[in-house]
């Protein structure tokens, strides 16, 4: 089982873990909202999927920064982690997919093993905390549902394709 842990202020994250959730299989997937369950997940699941929007020039979303410190309190050395980030590219070009690097970083940090790179040619930006080393690639899947909903879908498809094998062998 792989535990879907997002974070949503105006619905768009909170959409696309639901789409997550199904074309991974909702037998397969649980869903958590950290408003509700905070990481109560981490306690049960090993592979986990971490959701979360970009919000004020380069801020984590709220609900997630309630549960902020607790991520340097867990040890992720046993567990393997995706990433998917929901931002606007033209109107934040400068802060793109940020929250989804600074929670990428530390959960590193912490000893995760990451899947679900993502590349960057689809989308047109400045700068973003967001990205791999070479520059190609975003640390997850990055989403942006004001500026391209109608890719959504189909990115969700093709990265929950992409990172089956890691997750369910
Ligand atoms: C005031 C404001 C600030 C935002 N700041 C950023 C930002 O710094 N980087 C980014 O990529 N997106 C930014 N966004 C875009 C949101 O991430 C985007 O609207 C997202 O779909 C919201 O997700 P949610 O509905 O799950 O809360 C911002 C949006 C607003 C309204």
């Amino acid at each position: 089982m792989v535990a879907i842990v997002y974070g949503s202020t105006t619905g768009n994250t909170e959409d696309a873990a639901n789409k997550i959730h199904q074309y991974l299989g909702s037998d397969k997937t649980e869903l958590f909202d950290v408003k509700d369950a905070g990481l109560a997940a981490l306690e049960y699941f090993d592979k986990l999927i971490f959701a979360l929007p970009t919000w004020d020039y380069g801020e984590v979303q709220a609900d997630w920064q309630d549960v902020w410190d607790e991520i340097d309190t867990t040890d992720f050395s046993n567990k393997t982690v995706a990433f998917v980030g929901m931002g606007d590219q033209f109107a934040y070009a400068e802060w793109f997919q940020d929250a989804m690097g600074m929670l990428h970083e530390k959960v590193v940090a912490k000893g995760a093993k990451v899947v679900g790179h993502w590349p960057v040619t689809s989308y047109e930006f400045d700068a973003s905390k967001a990205l791999t080393e070479n520059k190609e690639t975003f640390v997850g899947l990055a989403l942006d549902d004001d500026c391209q909903p109608e890719l959504t879908e189909q990115r969700v498809k093709e990265w929950c394709e992409q990172i089956k094998p890691a997750f369910f062998g």
